[in-house]
């Protein structure tokens, strides 16, 4: 299978494909998380893209798309976290590996800005916590591997302001592309993780 899960920043898309990769065996890629991988290792990509993020604004488009193209490879399927974010980029995944679902996860703006504040990630397996809706069993250690956890420096409210905006601005228009095509699916992200990945599951017909 190959699905997008799209949505605003903070609407809980790292979250939701973590569950359906483990329900679905399909690889999650997280564009956000590989172009972090990038600037951690020091990469030419990682150098560029940097100050974009850090700044809360998209990284240029043919930049990303290589980055994502070498993880693509030959998969047969895949989970699709932030990817694509402009109708350019859209453009350029139908050339290569067109999704046939793009699960459009709906959560006010007002829950958004909460949750980005009391995120938290582990730093060694990348598993998403939140200090309200799912705190770890113990503070700042990660369940799953005992590494340690931190918050994303994007995760500022001034930053998070900004994400917010351009999502508007420049990847919201990106689901007409997908409407027209007809393989979007709405899925109304609900208070708890569980009840959000049981609504995905229905509308993916599993
Ligand atoms: P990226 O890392 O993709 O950030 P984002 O889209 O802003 O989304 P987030 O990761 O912040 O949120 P999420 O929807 O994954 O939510 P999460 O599951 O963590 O991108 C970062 C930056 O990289 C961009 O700003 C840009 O600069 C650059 N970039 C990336 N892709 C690009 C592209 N294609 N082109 C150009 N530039 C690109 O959940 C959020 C919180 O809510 C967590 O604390 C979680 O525990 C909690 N939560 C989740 N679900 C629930 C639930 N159902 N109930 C209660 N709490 C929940
Ligand atoms: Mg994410």
């Amino acid at each position: 299978m190959k699905l997008i899960i799209f949505g605003p920043p903070g609407a809980g898309k790292g979250t939701l494909a973590q569950e359906l990769q483990s329900r679905l065996g399909v690889p999650h890629l997280d564009m956000g998380g590989l172009l972090r991988e990038e600037i951690e290792r020091g990469s030419e990509v990682g150098k560029l893209v940097s100050f974009y993020i850090s700044q809360g604004k998209l990284a240029p488009d043919e930049e990303v798309f290589e980055v994502l193209r070498q993880r693509l490879g030959q998969a047969e399927g895949y989970i699709l976290d932030g990817f694509p974010r402009t109708t350019a980029q859209a453009e350029m995944l139908e050339r290569v590996s067109p999704p046939d679902i793009v699960l459009n996860l709906v959560v006010p703006e007002e829950v958004i800005v909460k949750r980005l504040t009391a995120r938290r990630l582990c730093r060694n397996c990348g598993a998403i916590y939140n200090l309200v809706s799912l705190p770890p069993a113990r503070e700042g250690v990660c369940d799953r591997c005992g590494g340690e956890l931190y918050q994303r420096e994007d995760d500022r409210p001034e930053i998070v302001r900004e994400r917010l905006r351009v999502y508007r601005e420049q990847t919201e228009p990106v689901l007409q592309y997908y409407r027209k095509k007809g393989v979007v699916r709405e899925v109304e992200g609900a208070e708890s993780k569980e009840e959000t990945l049981n609504r995905a599951l229905k509308l993916l017909g599993l």
